[in-house]
């Protein structure tokens, strides 16, 4: 068979890094992102193919087996999985990454030990693609079970639980030590033993709220084993391409943890996103919100000059997107000015709502952040906030016991008029009632919001 000279290869790997460089800047802006998929699938395809032709490849057939495996596995993914599941397969997938470096050290040490001592710097290499590649592992399993409800979504605490983890670290660094001072099978498998163990408790004190940040943080992780591994293959394309993933990982956590003002160690250390609707019942009770019909909207809607239209997890549920476009151009076509706002955390993960308005083609330049944005609700006839609920929440800015305080959020109580699509007063995702809601401005329209939106359409038709 055809081999790749050393030189050659590394020029590919050099050709396929710059490919997923300019795929990630791509992907930070709705407008390059199919350009910047498209350069990282060319990475990725020169990455694989010149694999094949490495010095190194003698046998073909596991080869084979796994980019079969993993084939069947993606397609079947990518055509079955909805968008509002994505967080969870995200999860499911770094899994895979991190069992794969705990399998690719352990292998190596294995082969390698039979021909003599291994060197320090090597045995380092195996012992951190190993322990991070574990600690994803369960971390993300019990990631994905919380986002998929296999598991409770509250935070699983126990006393004494950060002291349990800080012996269980230090156990792990020093079994790590010794494996790499003795050579030790037994130590490197024990101290991977450990490493499982404290994937999973480190990950069930953090409530579901935070779990979105956690894939992410874990995505990091993966990430950084993925390089280890890298090193301990001689591959300088794993090495960069895990570096790539580590940073933008970590990076992402950081933005979101910004966007939801919380700390990064608040998220680490859990306790988020638990069970307060009990109390939202209870102070529900003491207050009254006003609803309006789609043809009061319709009317109202259709007789305004400037709408903002607020998209939120809500509207990822009922794929509501499609109705919002015709509804976006039912009112341009009466000469109502229409803008949509995004949150940077409204859905489940980040640039949600960018990706579902891009889908649904609504023209990126009606499409604002929320800094962009703000400064207008204050000058707009009517919002329509459609599935948003913690995003747009006063209470984010005035009251300190809330769990959204310091939150920056949409300001669409300055509006004229709000009115607010969802299917009854349950909370949003950090489980707290919105104070938006009994405000005088604002009146909330029950019903799923693909019904509503699609009803909208007709109505606004009709005026
Ligand atoms: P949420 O606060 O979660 O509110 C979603 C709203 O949609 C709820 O009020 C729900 O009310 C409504 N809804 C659900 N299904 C609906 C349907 N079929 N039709 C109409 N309404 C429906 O959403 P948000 O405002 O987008 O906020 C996102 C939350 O997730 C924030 O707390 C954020 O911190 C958190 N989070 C986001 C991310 C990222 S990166 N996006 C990451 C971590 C955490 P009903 O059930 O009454 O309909």
């Amino acid at each position: 068979m055809f081999e790749l000279s050393p030189d050659f290869f590394a020029a590919i790997s050099f050709v396929a890094t710059i490919l997923f460089i300019f795929g990630l800047k791509g992907l930070s802006s709705p407008k390059t992102a199919l350009r910047g998929n498209t350069l990282a699938m060319a990475g990725m395809a020169l990455a694989i193919g010149a694999t094949f032709f490495h010095p190194d490849v003698k046998n073909y057939t596991w080869i084979l087996l796994g980019l079969g495996a993993g084939a069947i596995v993606g397609i079947f993914a990518a055509l079955k999985i909805q968008m509002t599941a994505m967080p969870q397969l995200v999860a499911a997938l770094h899994s895979f990454v991190g069992l794969s470096a705990v399998l690719v050290s352990i292998g190596t040490f294995v082969s390698h030990q039979k021909a003599g001592p291994l060197s320090a710097v090597f045995m380092t290499e195996l012992t951190i693609g190993s322990f991070i590649g574990a600690i994803t592992f369960t971390g993300s399993l019990i990631a994905f079970g919380k986002l998929q409800e296999i598991l409770g979504s509250n935070p699983v605490k126990f006393k004494g639980q950060h002291l349990v983890n800080l012996l269980l670290i230090l156990v792990m660094l020093g079994l790590a030590v010794k494996s790499i001072i003795d050579t030790d099978l037994m130590s490197f498998m024990a101290m991977t033993a450990v490493a499982f163990i404290l994937g999973f408790l480190i990950i069930i004190p953090i409530g579901g709220a935070d779990m979105p940040v956690v894939v992410s943080m874990l995505n990091s992780y993966s990430g950084w084993a993925a390089s280890a591994t890298g090193f301990t293959l001689g591959n300088n394309l794993l090495i960069t391409t895990g570096a790539l993933v580590g940073s933008s990982g970590a990076i992402l956590s950081y933005i979101m943890c910004k966007a939801m003002n919380r700390s990064f160690f608040s998220v680490i250390l859990g306790g988020f996103g638990g069970d307060s609707a009990e109390t939202n019942d209870a102070q529900q009770t003491h207050k009254r919100v006003k609803s309006s019909s789609v043809e009061d909207v319709s009317f109202v809607l259709g007789n305004a000059s400037k709408v903002i239209i607020v998209p939120g997890y809500g509207m990822a549920v009922a794929q509501a997107q499609h109705a919002i476009k015709e509804l976006y151009e039912v009112l341009c076509h009466k000469g109502v000015e229409v803008k949509f706002a995004i949150h940077p955390v409204a859905g489940r993960m980040p640039g949600h709502m960018n990706v579902l308005l891009a889908e649904s083609e609504i023209p990126y330049d009606s499409v604002f952040e929320m800094d962009e944005i703000n400064s207008d609700f204050s000058t707009t006839d009517v919002t329509l906030v459609v599935g948003a609920n913690d995003v747009v929440n006063p209470e984010a800015k005035t009251l300190k016991s809330s769990p959204l305080y310091g939150m920056p959020i949409l300001d669409v109580y300055k509006s004229r008029q709000i009115f607010v699509s969802k299917r009854s007063m349950k909370p949003g995702y950090a489980g707290v009632d919105n104070a938006l809601f009994y405000y005088e401005n604002c009146s909330l329209v029950f019903g799923d919001a693909k019904a509503t939106c699609d009803g909208l359409v007709r109505a606004v038709r009709e005026t």
